[in-house]
């Protein structure tokens, strides 16, 4: 895998400052509420929640939903599904989405407006990696670990055709391994 790397760009050093930061923010700004729901985005969420819940110092309820935006390739497609919904009710309870990266806004936009409709109380967002060069609609993440160009990057739960996603760092992919 690691030859497909054209360049690391969040080291694993770097990956687990970032979670220990955001976790001490999300512990400050919820320890008044009342058991706020983690609710991570399959499959890219899968590390970057992991080490991130480790650093949240409170009882959180940890849920999931797999939601499609691309359709493999290297390009958002816009069309978003719900492949696997959440398995208990938002209805008044503090929800905080737990994404590996925000790029066209898209998915985040679309759940954040479900679980709204749904009666979530208040849902707000923990992106590790943010790319806002490539927003199609404005949104904002509340917690964000790094801002990163317009690149596309693999590894720590980002896969290419859902491969890389082991990669304990985040690089970016060389064009040879898309443009074939
Ligand atoms: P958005 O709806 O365009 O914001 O897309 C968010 C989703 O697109 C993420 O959860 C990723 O699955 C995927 N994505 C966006 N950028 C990248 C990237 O650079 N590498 C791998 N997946 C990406």
């Amino acid at each position: 895998m690691k030859k497909d790397i054209k360049e690391v760009i969040v080291t694993e050093k770097q990956i687990k400052d970032l979670c220990v930061k955001l976790g001490k923010q999300i512990t400050l700004d919820y320890k008044d509420k009342e058991n706020p729901i983690l609710l991570g985005l399959l499959k890219g969420c899968i590390p970057f929640m992991s080490d991130l819940m480790k650093y949240i110092d409170l009882p959180v309820e940890v849920e999931f939903m797999d939601v499609k935006s691309y359709h493999g390739g290297i390009s958002s497609s816009g069309d978003i599904k719900i492949r696997m919904d959440i398995n208990t009710s938002v209805y008044n309870r503090d929800i905080i989405i737990c994404e590996d990266i925000v790029d066209t806004g898209k998915t985040l936009d679309t759940v954040v407006r479900l679980l709204r409709h749904r009666g979530a109380k208040s849902v707000e967002v923990v992106t590790l990696l943010d790319k806002p060069e490539g927003r199609l609609i404005p949104f904002t993440p509340k917690y964000i670990g790094i801002t990163i160009p317009k690149v596309f990057v693999v590894g720590y739960g980002l896969d290419y055709n859902e491969f890389y996603r082991n990669l304990p760092y985040v690089g970016i992919l060389k064009e040879s391994v898309y443009d074939k």
